[in-house]
């Protein structure tokens, strides 16, 4: 451990970068190296009050101020409202790439070349038909079975087809797990649409985009072939790539988490989309089309919002523990709208939203907590007016995030500081005490 001890505050010849603590209960003083901006909680570890004491550790509850893990993914600076996969601007890759792009940025690094990308769009083409068992699977759920529910337990399941994933140290083997799983995302998801409707289900046409390929699975009916209008399709995919990774968010820590006990990938990634599905998290675009069904009209909104203030619900789609300005994704989603709308048709509660953002953005509770829109806040919107049901929004969100759980699931395992992930606590519960017979209780 690089750190030095002094019995006397002020004593010895400070190192720069480093952080000197003064222990005010023993008055001993420790100096700790700081590297990136931060101390390795477990240098902490050597501040004891005496030689029995296990040592002092943080206390840091949600992680509000710990950083997990060293990353080359994304980089978000919640302040000025930027976001950037691999140094690339969100802007510019929503208007300049397509999703498998922007996948394979994600995973590998750095762009494709045409190459590159027709190798990449082949090898996810390939995989993207699921066991023909994994119908009757899907087929086993009731009916009105929430979609999110059959996406997370066939993603699972995809791990008794796959044994051979827990191999993953082996490069080829991952390689082949990251296609899967990219590939066949969609094909679940559809697959769960289609079972709640009671309509058959759609097999992949691999000669459509990605995107176009999972409108197809989800709407086709009696043409022979299916050709979604191009500016949905191409919406759809800029969705995705919105939706693509966002650094150490809930489930993106819950897919790291659970890979660090070396389970296979599609394990760890059911228990990643589990999270997702949270209404805090991506099942929030849910819970603001129902909100807005709730609020139903513009002059129901001032009311609305007091009941927010007063602690009656929350603004979904509202607030975000990075973003403290306006999130880059909502921009991009708000823009995106009026693209869809001119082709499905204006979403009534569009005006709604429009509003209730107008009036929140001026109010003093919502001001002065840095609450804006986050990237739920509109998508739904869109979902809604391309024909998607609610409860599918956060299946959609899932989609476009496998790329980003992959990715961080891969730099963990190559991580050489990484280890299976294991919190302390503090415990504060009862001392040892004598167990009374059943009969004395
Ligand atoms: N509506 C009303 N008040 C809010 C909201 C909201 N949407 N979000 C935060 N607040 C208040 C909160 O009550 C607290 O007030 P006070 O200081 O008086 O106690 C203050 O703002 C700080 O909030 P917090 O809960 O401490 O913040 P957090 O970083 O723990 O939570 C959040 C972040 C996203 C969970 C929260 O803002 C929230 O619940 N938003 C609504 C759900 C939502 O839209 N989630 C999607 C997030 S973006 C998609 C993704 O998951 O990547």
């Amino acid at each position: 451990m690089d750190s030095t001890t002094n019995s006397k505050a002020g004593a010895g010849v400070t190192k720069p970068n480093t952080l000197t603590i003064t222990d005010n209960r023993t008055g001993k003083l420790y100096e700790l190296p700081i590297e990136n901006g931060t101390i390795k909680a477990i240098d902490l570890r050597q501040i004891k009050t005496d030689p029995e004491d296990f040592g002092m550790m943080t206390y840091d509850p949600a992680f509000m101020n710990t950083a997990s893990c060293k990353s080359n993914i994304t980089f978000i600076d919640g302040d000025k409202g930027i976001l950037r996969y691999r140094g690339y601007p969100i802007e510019q890759l929503a208007e300049r790439c397509s999703y498998l792009e922007v996948a394979y940025l994600i995973i590998k690094g750095e762009l494709p070349n045409k190459v590159q990308l027709e190798e990449w769009a082949r090898n996810i083409t390939y995989h993207t038909y699921v066991h023909e068992n994994i119908k009757k699977f899907m087929d086993g759920f009731h009916h009105d079975a929430h979609p999110m529910g059959m996406f997370v337990s066939t993603v699972a399941a995809l791990s008794t087809f796959y044994p051979s994933a827990k191999h993953f140290d082996n490069p080829e083997e991952r390689a082949a797990t990251i296609h899967r799983l990219i590939s066949k995302v969609p094909t679940l998801a559809a697959f769960a649409y289609r079972h709640s409707i009671g309509m058959p289900f759609v097999y992949p046409d691999n000669d459509l985009s990605y995107a176009a390929n999972f409108l197809s699975m989800m709407f086709k009916v009696a043409e022979v072939k299916y050709e979604p209008n191009p500016i949905l399709a191409k919406a759809l995919d800029v969705l995705f790539i919105l939706h693509a990774d966002h650094e150490q968010n809930c489930s993106a820590n819950a897919m790291r988490g659970i890979g660090s006990s070396r389970v296979d990938p599609y394990s760890a990634m059911a228990g990643a989309a589990a999270a997702l599905y949270g209404p805090l998290h991506g099942g929030a675009n849910e819970e603001v089309l129902r909100m807005l069904d709730v609020i139903g009209s513009k002059d129901k909104i001032p009311a609305f919002i007091k009941d927010v203030k007063d602690g009656k619900g929350k603004l979904m789609g509202f607030g975000h523990r990075i973003y403290k300005n306006y999130d880059p994704r909502a921009s991009i989603i708000k823009k995106l709208a009026d693209q869809v709308f001119e082709v499905t048709g204006r979403n009534p509660k569009l005006d709604i939203a429009l509003e209730l953002e107008r009036i929140a953005l001026q109010d003093d509770y919502f001001v002065k907590r840095k609450l804006y829109p986050n990237v739920d806040f509109y998508s739904g919107l869109i979902y809604q007016a391309m024909k998607f049901p609610v409860d599918m929004f956060p299946v959609l969100f899932a989609i476009g995030r496998t790329s980003g759980w992959l990715a961080q699931w891969q730099e963990m395992l190559l991580d050489p500081e990484q280890k299976i992930a294991r919190p302390r606590q503090v415990f504060l519960g009862h001392g040892q005490r004598e167990v009374p017979m059943l009969s004395k209780r």
